[in-house]
């Protein structure tokens, strides 16, 4: 947008500022000594890190590792046990005995459905003014090069739902449109009902088959996992629909993981929710999150044969790589996710027959790995993505898109830390501080042809092999 003129012309006339009078010099930090403080824990184990304020101290802390930064009651996990439970029902009771959507109104409303609030729920999601998806989003999927990465397809496809929904945007509806809750609840079935559309919508693309779009198939009564793969074009035999059924419950929420926190994140600056979900995909692409379901089958198909385990096994002790698929921010135990979905891959590696070759490797590997002192003194087992991409392999989705599936899963998760956080009598923007170990100066900014070349030395070379130091 160009800038008024006359707002250009009013800056130009600010008269020019006075000589800044310099501040005094930092002192130079003092020493630290060892302090002690008296606090009240807020509950057992758990300090309010406000109550260090008076005594002028702040708490550093990489990663959050031991930061507890927001309030929920939808998923606990026990990290040492290896137990996962949202709302109270452990996930392998879940798993066995509850759908997706049974799982996501769980997620978002406290209870699982009745059978009649199910059948207005799935009705709900599946209706066109929730599942729809505009030409102006279809479009931004189609410019995207056949070639690119799902996810940031993906990203694209969520930020222009939000710019064809402004009804539903605090930035154009008022910052309190989400207090409406006729507005929220819309919002949300916006965003849900629209996630499995907007996810067969990239797949088609990237894949070449046109139309991108399908239309939903005909049937209330489907499952979201069966609705899905119709959207895709996919005849998928019952296997893989109950088994993606399955990966989908089992990714749906996992409390304060990076995405989900970074949806968070972004909810806290009055953002609109399609854009936090986008924020949402964004950290869950990264390799060290959702990722590694991509990631786990490039290592495996690089290791090739389980002869060249121990050779991979050596790097990774090495620190030259990581082990894809395993180890956890949480668990110091197996992730109980991975044990169910390593029994349903072998429930579609029966239904494909042909030898999977990486599923030797794959199982060799995690041997391998949990007899060795390297894993099992950091306790690192695998999680649930270690297996899960050798299952939708199997299924026929490229690697690629593995990441795109767990984001339409994690979807569900996303939307229900969303709506509790908005709720939260503690919520205030996420503002943390940081540990400034840099020049406080004042230093005077002297002109360009009297400075002196930095030392920074970085070498920067464009697509062309040009390069510049800087
Ligand atoms: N391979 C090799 N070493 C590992 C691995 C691994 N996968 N994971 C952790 N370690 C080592 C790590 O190097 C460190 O060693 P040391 O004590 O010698 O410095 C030690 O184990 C502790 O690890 P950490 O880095 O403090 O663990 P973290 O909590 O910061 O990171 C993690 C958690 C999941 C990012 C990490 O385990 C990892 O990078 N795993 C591989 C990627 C992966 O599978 N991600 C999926 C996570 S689960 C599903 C999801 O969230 O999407």
């Amino acid at each position: 947008m160009p800038a008024p003129t006359h707002l250009l012309r009013a800056a130009l006339a600010v008269p020019p500022a006075s000589p800044t009078v310099s501040p005094p010099a930092a002192k130079p930090a003092a020493p630290s000594k060892p302090l002690t403080v008296t606090v009240t824990p807020l509950s057992p184990g758990v300090l309010s890190a406000t109550a260090l304020t008076p005594h002028k101290l702040r708490v550093y802390d990489p990663g959050y590792a031991h930061t507890l930064a927001y309030t929920s009651a939808i998923t606990s996990i026990d990290g040492a046990a290896g137990h996962l439970r949202h709302r109270g029902y452990p996930i392998e009771s879940l798993a066995a005995n509850a759908s997706y959507l049974d799982l996501l109104h769980l997620l978002l409303y406290g209870s699982l459905p009745t059978r009649a609030q199910l059948t207005r729920f799935r009705r709900a999601l599946y209706a066109p003014s929730a599942s729809l998806v505009h030409a102006d989003v279809r479009a931004v999927v189609s410019a995207f090069p056949r070639s690119s990465h799902p996810m940031p397809v993906l990203m694209a496809a969520l930020s222009a739902l939000g710019a064809v929904s402004p009804a539903l945007n605090p930035s154009l509806a008022g910052a309190n449109v989400y207090a409406c809750p006729r507005a929220r609840a819309r919002a949300q079935l916006k965003a849900l009902g629209s996630m499995a559309p907007l996810c067969a919508g990239v797949f088609r693309h990237v894949s070449g088959l046109a139309p991108a779009f399908l239309a939903p198939a005909c049937g209330d009564d489907l499952t979201f996992a069966e609705r899905f793969l119709h959207l895709l074009g996919a005849d998928a035999h019952p296997v893989f629909a109950r088994a993606l059924e399955l990966l989908l419950l089992l990714h749906a929420d996992h409390e304060q993981n990076c995405s989900t926190a970074t949806v968070r994140q972004l909810t806290s600056s009055g953002v609109d929710l399609f854009s936090a979900l986008s924020g949402g995909v964004a950290a869950l692409y990264g390799p060290l999150h959702g990722g590694a379901t991509e990631g786990v089958l490039r290592m495996l198909q690089r290791i090739g044969s389980v002869e060249r385990i121990p050779q991979f096994l050596a790097r990774v002790k090495g620190k030259q790589e990581k082990l894809m698929g395993f180890g956890h921010r949480v668990y110091r135990n197996y992730d109980p996710r991975a044990r169910i979905i390593r029994d349903v891959a072998h429930q579609v590696f029966a239904r494909v027959g042909s030898e999977e070759p990486l599923v030797e490797v794959a199982v060799a590997l995690e041997r391998a790995a949990l007899e060795d002192e390297f894993f099992a003194s950091r306790k690192l087992f695998p999680n649930c993505d270690f297996y899960s991409g050798l299952v939708y392999k199997a299924m026929g989705f490229e690697p690629g898109y593995f990441p795109v599936l767990f984001a339409l899963a994690r979807c569900g998760g996303w939307v229900a830390h969303w709506n509790e956080f908005l709720d939260d009598p503690d919520r205030r923007i996420a503002r943390p501080h940081q540990r400034f170990v840099g020049e406080v100066g004042p230093r005077e900014v002297p002109p360009v042809d009297e400075r002196e070349e930095g030392v920074s030395g970085v070498v920067v070379e464009d697509e062309r092999g040009m390069v510049a130091k800087m």
